[in-house]
């Protein structure tokens, strides 16, 4: 790979809580080994809009405590397509950049492959950035933590509620077709039961359990997005009409989980993904994810990161529900 000497980061996608920390080390990184930074606005978009800036070590101060990104981001159609890719390139050849830092999930990498195969001039590197925490390559992703914290804080305050006037919650929370938020935030709530997309639970299962802990004021039911039966609003009334007991609530949070300041977790990993991806660049490397497994920084080729999927979710963690929730 031709030596870099200029190297930009967008962010694509969904937003998500370290999105920050991760492009603050991005540019404080290209700097340090003299290199020149630029922040492309509106993820795909500002590659075909041209609209791109040089930062500098200020422009990412007092950037570590926000949540959301500071680049804003897009879901961008026109890159999908080879003209729209055309004009990317030559906006970036143009200020002569030569690698590109994309923060994003599936989509966001899908298209950072497409992008670089075309145009192998052009070093990629991925840094998983998704509150779903559904990507290949990494044990978690960059909001994910966040997120989560997001969730059970929620949940605290529902129990609150529901414990007063011994009510029934059903609670859907995000996570595209991954149930990683589900379980931890239901496990670190408390939650009487969680429906996840990856298992299949019964509502006979569910209901039998409500009805076998009768002497609880209160009980919540953590729906992931993508459970099977339909959102907490569908399950919630084939519930509430089997059993007529409970009097039974429904919570959607929403957009609330995307937003927050980062947790220490997001800003720690965000910064050292943003500082691996420049390491990694400048090493020579391209077309590759970075990511966290145990404690360690690794590297999964984008191909590797797109093609597999992980069964993320802990076994223990699984059948602690039923027995911590009696
Ligand atoms: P995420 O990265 O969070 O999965 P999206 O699926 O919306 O979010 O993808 C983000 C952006 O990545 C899209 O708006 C588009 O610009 C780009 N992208 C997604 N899929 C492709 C593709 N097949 N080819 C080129 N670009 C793509
Ligand atoms: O991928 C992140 C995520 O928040 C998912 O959990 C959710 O399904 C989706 O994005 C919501 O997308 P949008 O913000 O476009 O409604």
């Amino acid at each position: 790979m031709q030596n870099i000497r200029k190297i930009a980061v967008l962010t694509s996608g969904g937003d998500a809580p370290g999105m920050n920390p991760c492009i603050r080390a991005v540019v404080r990184t290209a700097i340090y080994n003299n290199k020149e930074a630029f922040g492309v606005m509106q993820g795909y978009q500002g590659l075909i809009d041209n609209n791109m800036y040089e930062m500098k070590t200020r422009s990412v101060s007092n950037i570590l405590h926000l949540g959301g990104t500071i680049l804003k981001t897009a879901r961008c159609m026109p890159f999908k397509t080879d003209e729209g890719q055309e004009i990317a390139y030559r906006n970036l050849k143009e200020r002569e950049i030569d690698a590109l830092v994309v923060i994003g999930g599936d989509g966001t990498f899908t298209g950072a492959l497409r992008f670089s195969k075309r145009y192998p001039d052009i070093a990629v590197m991925g840094v998983p950035g998704t509150i779903d925490n559904d990507l290949y390559g990494t044990d978690y992703t960059l909001g994910f933590d966040t997120a989560t914290n997001t969730v059970i804080e929620a949940l605290d305050k529902i129990r609150d509620t529901a414990d007063s006037h011994d009510r029934l919650f059903f609670v859907e929370v995000m996570g595209r077709d991954a149930g990683c938020i589900a379980l931890r935030a239901g496990i670190a709530g408390g939650a009487e039961a969680i429906m996840l997309p990856e298992t299949e639970t019964a509502l006979d299962d569910l209901i039998n359990d409500l009805e076998s802990s009768p002497n609880k004021s209160s009980s919540i039911v953590i729906v992931a997005e993508g459970d099977h039966h339909g959102g907490a609003y569908d399950i919630a009334k084939i519930v509430k009409d089997r059993i007529k007991s409970y009097h039974t609530k429904v919570t959607i949070l929403g957009h609330l989980q995307r937003g927050g300041s980062p947790s220490s977790f997001d800003r720690i990993l965000g910064s050292r993904l943003g500082y691996a991806a420049v390491n990694a660049l400048l090493r020579g490397e391209s077309q590759k994810m970075v990511g966290l497994r145990g404690n360690s920084i690794v590297l999964t080729e984008l191909e590797e990161a797109l093609t597999n999927h992980e069964f993320k979710l802990e076994d223990d963690l699984m059948e602690m529900v039923k027995v911590l929730s009696i």
